[in-house]
């Protein structure tokens, strides 16, 4: 029985429930969300070979062994066209301080018909009917004079069939060779390639070049991006998640955070400015982060769509190559850390007058991006040194900014010491587990304030997911083993982090936020799974999970308080349930899980005024049932109608009843 009645039995629900975390891992930035469509185009370092990846088996499920890219300068992803056309790695001609590698290219004296070099993408790239925004460094060896003016073409072509899809020329250009200097043009393609295996030329005609050498740096090829923002996301994945209705965005790590050393620490003050300006930095997860994906495009980011930012600042640890613990920062030089951080909000929020956010406002935002929620490190359990970091970081920036709510990543995990979160604070827990684990603890946040002696501390669930299926131990093997491991999340894994979910809905108080992690995963290269969306280059092969649309649903169904719900008959397990009740709408949202193998009927009476007959349904041809490319619609949200079968409704006083079967493991 539903009570909408008894208003004394209703609490406030969590309004910022469903969220998003997201950090450079599995090329889910660079090659990712992250617009830009040529892979190393600074020549910093990528690999974008996928061959040869340990447990890459074409299936596209698998777990890559932490392949680790080169984080020198490489010319992968590059290739030069035309017969004796040299293509090479230089230092001697720096495109910017920040990006030091040109590359150069040697045209032979005797050059005739095409040359030039193209660029294969992250594993290919989409060629369709919209405006791509192309630009390049470009710089001569030796003086030129009216003469020796050069055309460049540059296009977009199929890596099958040579066909072009797009191309454009800057003509008459007076390559100069003291400085650098930018080009750029668009190009725009009139019809869809067939398949994402294109390239990006840039092309010479050998009269015009013989025997020069030009040093190239820095390109960039840019398709339209999610609300059309500069420098912005992929459309197609950026727009999944902006579907699933979150509410925040938990940035920019994780690990990737924290560095594998703290010289390699997320330092945002790199991530600012013009690309040419951006350094990079080896990130966390194997692979060369350009950051181009930086402080700002993650703001603008939250602002594009709507939601809240929970900033994650550096708190003085890192991790070593391995993931585990590394240093930390002695507690005599944590005013050092405290202060990148201060900085940090000062650009993000200050006024114009401050010294950071008078750079904000020259990098195109004068109006701050207010922040609620500031994340003091990740996984700090692993860390010994919290105790001292912890309090310094958070007294400081309590001190500065009083109205941010502070998440800390300890508590009591690590036996050795007690964090003592304050009240109104919240505590960050991550978990990977197995199935059964979310089942089991459908009841953990209930009491958890008094039970473990944390009144007024709230919670975050900042990671989780099924990772591997149910075991005797219960013990998550990261090492992934294939008999273990979950590579796509499945139906289980919805229905199983869907009743921990259940659980934590129906304890507002406590539970706060969510975010699944992690959140995207490359097909071509990747280093961890189960990822919430899978993908490639070409976007119709975009794979939205089981656990997806499990958010998805909780999302777009979740009300403004929470409703006493009585059974009469049968306990909560194997049926988990919660209902809300949207007090703009007048409308009650009741939410069921079925975790048996066998259908359970089921009784809903509540006041008439609420009843309907149709719902949405998350189940699957069987408990593994899992989307992926080319099927990509297995576990899918369906309409469903409860009067069909056995179901049906009856009047009784004031108060209806629905009757109706709940399908085998079914949301
Ligand atoms: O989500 C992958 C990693 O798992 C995160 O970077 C880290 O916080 C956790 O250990």
């Amino acid at each position: 029985y539903i009570d909408t009645l008894d208003k004394s039995g209703r609490n406030a629900t969590a309004p910022y429930l469903y969220g998003l975390m997201h950090e450079d891992i599995s090329h889910s930035g660079d090659g990712g969300i992250y617009a830009e469509l040529l892979a190393n185009r600074a020549f910093q370092g990528s690999n974008w070979n996928s061959t040869g990846i340990p447990g890459f088996n074409g299936s596209l499920i698998g777990v890559s062994e932490n392949p680790v890219e080169p984080i020198a300068p490489v010319l992968t992803a590059w290739a030069s066209i035309g017969d004796n056309v040299r293509m090479l790695l230089d230092l001697l001609h720096p495109p910017s301080a920040a990006l030091p590698t040109a590359m150069e290219i040697d045209f032979p004296v005797n050059a005739s018909g095409e040359v030039g070099f193209q660029n294969f993408g992250w594993w290919g790239m989409d060629v369709s009917p919209q405006r791509y925004n192309v630009s390049f460094y470009v710089l001569g060896n030796y003086p030129r004079n009216q003469a020796n003016l050069t055309t460049f073409t540059v296009s977009l072509r199929s890596n099958t069939t040579g066909e072009v899809y797009a191309s454009s020329t800057i003509a008459n250009v007076s390559v100069p060779y003291i400085d650098f200097i930018q080009l750029s043009t668009t190009l725009h393609p009139n019809r869809t390639a067939p398949d994402s295996n294109n390239t990006f030329v840039v092309s010479f005609d050998g009269d015009d070049v013989k025997g020069q050498t030009f040093y190239f740096g820095m390109f960039s090829l840019m398709p339209e991006t999610f609300m059309g923002t500069e420098n912005g996301l992929r459309k197609d994945i950026a727009g999944a998640f902006y579907d699933m209705k979150p509410t925040f965005l938990r940035f920019p790590g994780g690990n990737n955070l924290e560095g594998i050393s703290p010289q390699q620490r997320w330092k945002w003050k790199e991530t600012l400015g013009p690309l040419i300006d951006r350094p990079g930095r080896p990130g966390d997860w194997n692979y060369y982060n350009t950051q181009g994906l930086g402080l700002m495009e993650y703001l603008q980011w939250t602002e594009d769509m709507n939601i809240e930012r929970m900033l994650a600042v550096y708190a003085g640890f890192s991790l070593d190559v391995y993931g585990q613990s590394g240093p930390s920062y002695p507690e005599d030089k944590m005013d050092e850390v405290l202060q990148e951080a201060l900085d940090e909000l000062e650009f993000c929020m200050g006024n114009t007058s401050t010294t950071y956010g008078a750079l904000r406002a020259e990098r195109g935002h004068p109006e701050p991006f207010p922040i609620k929620f500031v994340e003091i490190g990740n996984e700090d359990w692993f860390s010994s040194t919290y105790p001292y970091r912890w309090p310094i970081m958070y007294d400081g920036l309590k001190a500065a900014y009083p109205n941010i709510t502070y998440i800390s990543t300890a508590y009591n995990e690590n036996l050795a010491y007690n964090i003592s979160i304050p009240a109104g604070e919240v505590w960050d827990t991550h978990h990977y587990e197995e199935p059964s684990f979310f089942i089991r603890n459908f009841d953990f946040y209930d009491n958890w304030q008094s039970r473990t002696n944390n009144t007024g501390v709230e919670v975050l669930l900042g990671e989780y997911s099924a990772i591997q299926i149910d075991t005797p131990s219960g013990i998550v093997d990261y090492t992934f083993p294939a008999d273990l491991h979950i590579p796509y999340p499945r139906l289980v894994s919805a229905l199983a982090e869907g009743v921990y979910l259940l659980g934590m809905e129906r304890n507002p108080a406590t539970c706060k936020f969510v975010s699944f992690a992690p959140s995207l995963q490359n097909l071509n290269w990747y280093n961890w799974t189960p990822d919430m969306i899978a993908f490639d280059a070409d976007p119709s092969h975009t794979v939205l999970s089981a656990s997806y649309w499990q958010q998805w649903i909780f999302a777009h169904y979740r009300g403004t308080q929470t409703l006493p719900v009585t059974n009469t008959q049968g306990d909560i397990n194997p049926l988990f349930w919660a209902a809300t009740y949207d007090e703009a709408k007048d409308v009650i949202y009741v939410k069921y899980i079925n975790t048996l193998n066998t259908s359970i009927p089921l009784t809903i009476t509540m006041p008439q005024q609420y009843s309907r007959t149709n719902g949405t349904i998350l189940t699957g041809a069987d408990l593994n049932s899992y989307n992926y490319v080319y099927n990509q619609t297995e576990v899918i949200p369906k309409p469903i109608n409860f009067t069909e079968g056995n179901g049906r409704q009856y009047v009784e006083g004031r108060n209806v009843s629905m009757e109706m079967i709940v399908p085998r493991y079914s949301l």
